[in-house]
């Protein structure tokens, strides 16, 4: 066993949950009260610290919420938008079009800018839309598109939205400590991310850091009564708690996570790690014949869309399935319009386990059959 992970585990080339570290997991061996001084440190410290790898601790506030990143995305978007609000959605890939899914459920009019899943987000139909109608009052879009692995271009966007005095929502689920930003500069006005993404943590939980601002305007808003982030702000702020039942072992692995963030030399140096990760991988895969779905300057260093190899061989069920026997995880793709699998490079991972996951693609070509060229 490394100090990494568990003897029996596999490494998780996917896009969360992912590979933790051994502390981390261990961090969950406790059962702390949800009112222990103690407990309420780590709730305290957490906001704090996210605070801070953002850059944004004086006009910010970190809001933790129950759930999986889509609660909080939920919660924000229901507790944002003003009755007689409208928000404008750009979206290239499924977790755009989550937020126009979530936008109707609640029943928040909204426009929507569609683009294919290869190509980026267009900063100038913003433009365009922004001053086509006066009504919208808010934007939202995601950073880095999981479904395909695009980085979007947010800061642009961030510019329109000053420019024109609207609000601005991030998805930054799968960049958020990845990918190095300058949130000051991006200038969002809710930044929404989960625990187990590229802090490390596992599952049970997200955080938003909102402009304090924007925050304290949306008292009275909320389409849901849990999912209602002011209350849930101002619950934290008042006696340090959750409102509701809290992950109590999800929030003590964030705050091991945090602290090992800080050890491996912030977000600075886990993004240099996983853009190694990236770089060995996407190596390692031109030599065997494999293609990537995105052109290479759309292309994130979070995970990538291979598509599958044009060869009568080729079955992504049992390649994924002999990848399994060996010991490696892989995951399917999600993009609608091209036939591809998906590899990710974050979480506990290092140049070295891209390395064994290559050698092991590499036999289980070779086992079907499957030669490129
Ligand atoms: C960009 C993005 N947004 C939203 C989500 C939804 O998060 P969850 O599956 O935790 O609800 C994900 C999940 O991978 C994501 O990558």
């Amino acid at each position: 066993m490394d100090n990494f992970s568990c003897a029996n585990d596999k490494p998780l080339f996917t896009p969360g949950p992912l590979t933790t570290s051994r502390t981390v997991k261990q961090a969950m061996l406790r059962d702390l009260g949800s009112r222990d001084g103690e407990f309420l440190r780590v709730v305290r410290e957490i906001r704090a610290k996210l605070l801070d790898i953002a850059n944004l601790r004086d006009e910010y506030e970190c809001v933790l919420m129950q759930g999986s990143g889509t609660f909080c995305i939920e919660a924000t978007m229901g507790t944002m938008m003003p009755p007689d609000g409208k928000i404008l959605i750009l979206a290239n890939g499924a977790y755009g079009k989550r937020m126009v899914g979530i936008a109707d459920t609640l029943k928040i009019p909204f426009s929507v800018f569609e683009y294919p899943e290869h190509c980026k987000t267009n900063t100038r139909d913003v433009e365009f839309e922004l001053t086509r109608d006066a009504s919208l009052t808010h934007i939202a879009m995601v950073h880095s598109e999981t479904t395909s692995g695009l980085v979007n271009e947010i800061a642009t966007v961030g510019a329109l939205a000053r420019q024109f005095h609207k609000k601005f929502l991030v998805d930054a689920m799968s960049s958020f400590g990845g990918i190095e930003t300058d949130w000051r500069a991006v200038n969002a006005d809710y930044i929404v991310s989960s625990a187990n993404k590229c802090i490390e943590g596992v599952p049970g939980f997200g955080f938003v850091l909102a402009k304090r601002e924007s925050l304290l305007q949306t008292k009275g808003w909320a389409r849901s009564l849990a999912l209602d982030l002011c209350a849930q702000w101002k619950g934290l702020e008042s006696d340090g708690q959750f409102r509701f039942t809290p992950p109590t072992h999800a929030l003590l692995a964030f705050h091991q996570a945090l602290l090992e963030l800080e050890q491996e030399g912030g977000v600075k140096a886990r993004a240099a790690r996983y853009r190694a990760n990236y770089e060995t991988l996407i190596a390692g895969t031109r030599a065997l014949g494999l293609r990537e779905y995105l052109e290479a300057r759309d292309q994130g260093h979070i995970i990538v869309s291979f598509l599958y190899p044009e060869h009568p061989n080729f079955d992504f069920k049992n390649f994924y399935a002999r990848l399994n026997e060996k010991g490696f995880v892989i995951y399917p793709g999600k993009v609608g319009n091209a036939n591809c699998f998906r590899i990710g490079c974050i979480g506990r991972l290092f140049p070295s386990d891209m390395q064994n996951l290559l050698n092991a693609m590499q036999t289980t070509l070779q086992e079907t059959q499957v030669t490129l060229a």
